[in-house]
């Protein structure tokens, strides 16, 4: 592995930064407080390219490399981790699912929307009664010739009122389980599809999270995404990948409260020194320092895996297992470092505490990705 950074990487990398630093920085703890994201922001990011960067070119997509697309996230996360899920959701899923395995009608008409921030994206999986157990599918989708006739619930869908295009799995086929579940695409405002009220979160609050009802909702035929029976496949597929990123965002949330903790501890006095030199500090640095680089590496190697055309099953969820419990170790440190300054709004760390912890949750919780690892090394 080159772990060398080329020019480009650089500059995505700069560029991310700075547009943290300027645009997305000022309003977050308003945003935070308010629990919204302005459309505004939206149609920044998607101008500044940073909603497509996978995506093949020919349908407006930077037509990046992954290795770019986990250091914009890792920049974006240290200040505002609401928009990053925002641009995982619709970058390594949502355009990535179609890129990858739509066809050319769909990749005309939706991707090439959602790669330019035009329209944006979410990706429907969970259900009350299907989460971390996602073969066990609800929602059905009715084949009835010309289209499908889908009714259901989705819950926890992030860019939920905020979408214009979602993707939604569903089972067609009881008898023939996970083989019988298909993804569709679906629009806003299609006659039956209704949007739930926002859920009330702990962190990413500007993130908008909502439930999905489909009432007897016709999806055309031409929407289907891949043969007949893929959709469970596709959603696993489309996970991995997206996990890289998931672990990109848990990464950048301690790297962000990492450079607070070490800035303050360098600025604040405690019996007459700073407090970096008393030594419970400075190895709370040292202890975060280590886990962020460990955590980077797995990042890297994951998103290394992906480009090169390696199976990326492994690297990404061991990943996302590590990133996040880093997020969340560094995180309850760097609020420790800035003792009661570390528990309210304005010095940032207790906002990256919360949200570090959905890290663990979604694309597959911690407990999930232990499941993928050890199939995994057990397998071999
Ligand atoms: N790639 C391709 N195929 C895969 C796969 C992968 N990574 N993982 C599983 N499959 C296939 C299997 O090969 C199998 O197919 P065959 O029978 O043809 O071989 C089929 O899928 C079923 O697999 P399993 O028997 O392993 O299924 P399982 O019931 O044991 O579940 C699981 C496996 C990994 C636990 C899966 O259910 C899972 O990932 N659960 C977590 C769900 C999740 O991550 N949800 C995230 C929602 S999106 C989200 O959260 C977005 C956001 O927040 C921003
Ligand atoms: P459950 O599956 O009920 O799990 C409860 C607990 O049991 C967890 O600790 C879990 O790890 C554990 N557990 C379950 N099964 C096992 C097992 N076999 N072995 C060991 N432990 C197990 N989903 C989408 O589809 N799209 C989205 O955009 C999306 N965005 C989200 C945004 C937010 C803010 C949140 C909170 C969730 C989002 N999700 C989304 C849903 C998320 O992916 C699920 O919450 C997650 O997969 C866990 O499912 P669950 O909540 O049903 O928990």
């Amino acid at each position: 592995m080159d772990f060398k950074l080329t020019e480009e990487h650089i500059m995505i990398r700069d560029a991310a930064r700075d547009f943290a630093k300027t645009e997305l920085l000022p309003g977050v703890i308003e945003r935070d407080e308010k629990q919204e994201f302005p459309k505004e922001l939206v149609k920044k990011m998607g101008d500044l390219g940073f909603l497509g960067m996978m995506a093949s070119p020919e349908y407006g997509g930077g037509g990046m490399d992954t290795i770019s697309y986990i250091l914009a996230m890792e920049e974006l996360s240290k200040i505002d981790a609401s928009a990053s899920v925002m641009v995982s959701v619709n970058n390594s899923l949502v355009c990535w699912g179609l890129d990858t395995f739509g066809n050319e009608e769909q990749k005309k008409k939706y991707l090439s929307k959602l790669t330019t921030g035009e329209k944006l994206g979410a990706f429907c999986l969970s259900e009350p009664e299907a989460g971390s157990d996602a073969t066990s599918q609800k929602t059905t989708a009715i084949d009835k010739g010309d289209h499908y006739v889908l009714n259901g619930t989705k819950n926890w869908i992030t860019n939920g009122s905020s979408a214009d295009y979602f993707l939604v799995i569903a089972q067609t086929d009881k008898e023939k389980k996970h083989k019988g579940i298909n993804a569709f695409i679906v629009e806003k405002g299609w006659e039956g599809f209704e949007i739930g009220p926002k859920e009330q979160k702990l962190g990413i609050r500007g993130s908008d999270t909502h439930s999905l009802n489909f009432n007897d909702v016709k999806v055309p035929k031409e929407n289907r995404i891949g043969e007949d029976g893929f959709g469970f496949k596709f959603a696993m597929k489309t996970l991995s990948g997206g996990r890289i990123g998931i672990a990109a965002q848990a990464l950048g949330i301690a790297s962000g409260a990492y450079e607070l903790a070490k800035d303050y501890s360098k600025q604040r006095k405690a019996f007459g020194t700073e407090i970096c030199n008393h030594q419970a500090i400075a190895f709370k640095l040292a202890d975060m320092h280590t886990q962020i680089e460990a955590a980077r590496h797995m990042v890297m190697r994951a998103a290394w895996d992906k480009d090169q055309g390696n199976n990326y099953d492994l690297s990404g969820a061991m990943a996302k297992l590590h990133a996040s419990q880093t997020a969340m170790d560094v995180t309850v440190e760097a609020v420790q470092v800035h003792g009661g300054n570390g528990y309210v709004k304005e010095y940032h760390v207790e906002r990256l505490m919360r949200d570090a912890k959905i890290t663990q949750i979604y694309e597959g919780t911690s407990e999930i990705q232990k499941i993928v690892i050890s199939r995994s090394i057990l397998k071999d």
